[in-house]
């Protein structure tokens, strides 16, 4: 290949990459519901960390496990608490774990981990029990909750350790746990406890250093023609053990096991036969080391293969601040496991070992796989009855070589800012007879995010603030049937409807809220939940991946409110948009209004400095939203200005609509209107409201200019630069955005405190968000064909400093 051609593949692959990753979305909520005081809540006074939820649809409770204590409460409303048993360490119990050397009023108290259903009136209780776990039966009857005091050994069943995550599963009469079985949280398992108890190898190749995070159960027997057995997925973060690095890098997996594994004879005796697993992917559009997955949720359908786990992701890296959601269908997930090749190790050096594909010859029945037709055919009925040389095979080589990729080739949804915690989905079916996937994710400083991916387009609905402090949410969960969300964190658990049509209050903003559950009904005029509507009914409207709003009626023109102007004072004319996507637009006499140094325009209005007569007539705030590359635009709010005719002219104090220091505080920016009057220059950043398209294009741009540079001076080091160059590229254009803004501010200005205002509203309103679905990020493919070369300046290079093989032409 002649260097000419060479370099313009170079450079055509890095602007494609370039484009798709600028070619983004904005995953700014549409609406932020700040924190309101009637949602329903419970805490107790002296009680945390209320992170275990178990919902009892059946008996109408909602279980919450707290430090020491059990609550059953309503599941319509948690504030009503049903009953309550508490369970305390023991003096002897703590004294014991002070003496191991762990913190008496933190570590060495009894955390509830496990809490399961096993029949209508029994639940399986554990807890860390100072570092001595412990596992109980509880009962809920004649409104009571107690505990047998049966006390049975909780080792490795939940942790020892409050702070490791952990995960266990019940199916029938079976627990399966995931954590770690001794006092230093040194010895992982996957345990199944059971008449039968079964536990994963104390092998690196099987788990190393793993922090456990879900489990489901799957009943792929049901209906399958190869007689196949049922499954409990598992789903975890560990160090990698392909990668080659400098340090360690950890990979998120799913591993399953099956039902009915009994373990081997003689190899594998009381171990999982059919433990295997996988590496999941879910890129990123910027380099980044693999980010780790945090939450899953099981999406039952009642076809199993068309049931999908949803996954939520966090950077391993300080550098990153992009959380993302991976959906992984069953069947993709199960044809790695049945079908997939893979990996084994092979030393390439003295005490060096790399996985890579094996490509040699795989024992029949092939290793891993549950006992189904092709083993009872061989008179295999057992895994007991399994040959040695599978089980050998499957015991050195549980890690198949293909990484699952997510259902729609890429994330569903990455956001900027607050990582994302836990995660739940609800599906709904909209009035269009079609169901929709809604997410709700929790994020690190207590707000819930209700998402939908509308066939490729990552769409917050809105954001919900639930708890007044930014507190992480440990626990959310679901009751659809109920259509209430229950998100549980160190201070409390809340509880909060799925959805609130009522907040949208015109037919446009209920339109284009996009909100499966509501619809416009026309004959009350009212955003009403869609469930209220039947199936023929054609008095509702509603334009989910559309936000087509043509249907709704003409709204009523926004009557003029008359407001005093006094001369040579400051006015300011409140607009509030309902939508976080939306601009504002005003106008004054057929113009469009800019920000200069006569008018301010900022989120909560427009502020006309030092007004004189002129400035008097009638002036208009629209609102100006994109939805799907359509413009809405519509009045907000239209007021007329009149010359001031009373006594005194220099009287300054016209209440409400004139400012010269404070009172702008009616509109909750106390701080705010001292420093307006000290920016008449324009040399603030651009407001986040409106660096979209510009800076978008702008960042192209520089994209573009940057690469061409970099094709230029690639040849030699263009690994080095392709990573680097990337991240280049990323840093180069959030600078321009910012020159940009500079350049733009004369038009719309910026006021100085806004980043404090900003957070009134929502944890980072305005904030774009890189996303697509297009794939384009600079991989972490996983092939065994990867390495990564350390380099010489390691400390610059944190988190960043791998190369992708793959990114070799
Ligand atoms: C329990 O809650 C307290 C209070 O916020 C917190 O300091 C502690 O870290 C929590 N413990 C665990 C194990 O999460
Ligand atoms: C929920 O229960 C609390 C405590 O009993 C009560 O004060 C509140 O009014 C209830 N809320 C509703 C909506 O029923
Ligand atoms: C529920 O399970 C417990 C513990 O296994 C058992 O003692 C009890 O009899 C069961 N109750 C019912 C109604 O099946
Ligand atoms: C396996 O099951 C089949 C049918 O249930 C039975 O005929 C056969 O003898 C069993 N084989 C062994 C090895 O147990
Ligand atoms: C729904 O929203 C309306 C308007 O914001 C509010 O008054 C009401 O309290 C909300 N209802 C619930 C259950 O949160
Ligand atoms: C919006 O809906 C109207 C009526 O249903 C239809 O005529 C129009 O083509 C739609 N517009 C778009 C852009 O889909
Ligand atoms: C909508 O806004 C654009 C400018 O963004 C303007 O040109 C157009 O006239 C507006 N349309 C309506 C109906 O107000
Ligand atoms: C303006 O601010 C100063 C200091 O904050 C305050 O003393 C004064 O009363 C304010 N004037 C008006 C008109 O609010
Ligand atoms: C936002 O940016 C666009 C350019 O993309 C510009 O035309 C428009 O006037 C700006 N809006 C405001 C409110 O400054």
């Amino acid at each position: 290949m002649s260097l000419l051609s060479a370099l313009s593949l170079v450079c055509g692959l890095m602007l494609h990459v370039s484009f798709s990753a600028l070619n983004t979305h904005y995953c700014v909520p549409r609406k932020t519901v700040p924190y309101q005081n009637e949602l329903k809540s419970f805490s107790e006074e002296g009680i945390f960390n209320y992170s275990t939820m178990l919902m009892r649809d059946d008996l109408g409770v909602v279980l919450l496990g707290a430090r020491e204590a059990i609550y059953a409460l309503d599941i319509n409303n948690i504030s009503v608490r049903k009953a309550a048993v508490y369970w305390r360490v023991t003096e002897e119990k703590q004294r014991e774990c002070t003496y191991k050397g762990k913190h008496a009023e933190v570590e060495c108290r009894n955390y509830i981990r496990n809490l399961h259903r096993v029949n209508d009136t029994t639940m399986y209780v554990c807890g860390t029990n100072a570092f001595s776990p412990s596992c109980d039966y509880m009962t809920f009857a004649n409104g009571r909750l107690r505990l047998e005091g049966k006390q049975e050994e909780g080792k490795g069943k939940c942790p020892f350790d409050p702070f490791q995550r952990y995960s266990s599963l019940m199916v029938g009469n079976d627990l399966y746990s995931a954590t770690s079985i001794n006092f230093l949280g040194s010895e992982p398992v996957v345990l199944r406890s059971s008449d039968l108890a079964l536990r994963t190898e104390f092998k690196s190749s099987w788990l190393s250093e793993p922090n456990f995070v879900y489990m489901d159960f799957v009943g792929e027997s049901f209906d399958s023609p190869d007689g196949d057995d049922d499954k409990v997925y598992l789903f975890f973060s560990e160090n990698a053990m392909e990668y080659d690095f400098y340090r360690k890098v950890a990979v998120s997996r799913v591993a399953r096991v099956c039902k009915g594994d009994m373990g081997g004879q003689r190899t594998l005796q009381r171990k999982w036969t059919s433990f295997l697993k996988a590496r999941l992917d879910c890129s990123l559009p910027e380099p980044s080391l693999p980010p780790i997955v945090q939450d899953v949720f099981l999406l039952k359908h009642r076809d199993w293969r068309k049931s999908v786990f949803y996954a939520v992701f966090t950077p391993q890296s300080s550098l990153s601040q992009a959380s993302a959601v991976c959906a992984y269908s069953v069947s993709a997930i199960r044809d790695i496991f049945n079908e997939g090749k893979f990996k084994t190790p092979v030393a390439v050096e003295t005490s060096h070992v790399k996985w890579v594909m094996y490509t040699g010859e795989v024992p029949v029945p092939r290793p891993g796989a549950c006992i189904n037709s092709v083993a009872r055919k061989m008179g295999m009925n057992r895994s007991l009855d399994l040959p040695d040389k599978t089980l050998q095979f499957i015991r050195d080589r549980p890690l198949m070589d293909e990484a699952v990729r997510p259902l729609t080739g890429g994330p569903l949804l990455v956001k900027r800012g607050p990582l994302l915690t836990r995660i739940v989905v609800d599906s709904v079916l909209a009035l269009d007879r079609q169901r929709y996937d809604v997410m709700f994710i929790g994020t690190e400083n207590g707000y819930v995010q209700k998402a939908v991916n509308y066939a490729g387009e990552m769409f917050i609905i809105e954001e919900i603030q639930l708890f007044e402090n930014p507190v992480p949410i440990s626990t959310l969960r679901l009751s659809s049937s109920k259509g209430q969300l229950y998100a549980g964190t160190d201070f409390g658990a809340i509880q909060m409807p799925v959805s609130n049509c009522s907040r949208y209050d015109t037919c446009v903003d209920c339109i284009l809220a996009r909100d499966p559950y509501c619809a416009w009904d026309l004959t009350t005029e009212q955003c009403s939940p869609v469930y209220g509507f039947s199936s023929s009914s054609n008095s509702a409207i509603q334009s989910l991946k559309e936000g087509n709003v043509s249907q709704c009626p003409q709204p009523d023109p926004v009557a003029a409110v008359d407001f005093t102007l006094v001369p040579e004072n400051n006015i300011q004319l409140p607009c509030q948009l309902h939508s976080n996507l939306a601009q504002v637009l005003w106008r004054f006499a057929d113009q469009t209004l800019h920000s200069n140094n006569k008018y301010y325009i900022y989120s909560g209005g427009l502020l006309i400095l030092s007004a004189s007569e002129s400035d008097v007539g009638l002036y208009t705030c629209d609102s100006v939203e994109q939805i799907n590359g359509r413009t809405y635009n519509r009045t907000v709010a239209v007021y007329q200005l009149q010359l001031y005719s009373g006594p005194g002219v220099g009287d300054r104090t016209t209440p409400g609509n004139e400012v010269t220091n404070s009172s702008d505080s009616i509109y909750g920016l106390n701080t705010a209107a001292p420093e307006l009057v000290t920016v008449p220059d324009s040399e603030d950043p651009l407001s986040p409201e409106n660096q979209s398209d510009t800076s978008r294009v702008t960042r192209l741009e520089v994209a573009v200019g940057l690469l061409s540079l970099l094709c230029l001076s690639l040849m030699g080091v263009i690994f080095w630069i392709w990573s680097q160059g990337r991240w280049e590229c990323f840093k180069l254009a959030q600078r321009s955005s910012e020159s940009e803004g500079k350049r733009q501010s004369a038009e719309y200005m910026h006021i100085p405190n806004r980043t404090s205002e900003i957070k009134l509203l929502g944890p980072e309103s305005g904030r774009p968000c890189s996303a697509n679905n297009n794939h384009s990020a600079v991989d972490f493919k996983g092939n065994g064909e990867h390495h990564f070369t350390p380099m010489a300046n390691i400390s610059s290079l944190d988190g960043l400093g791998y190369i992708n093989d793959e990114s070799e032409i």
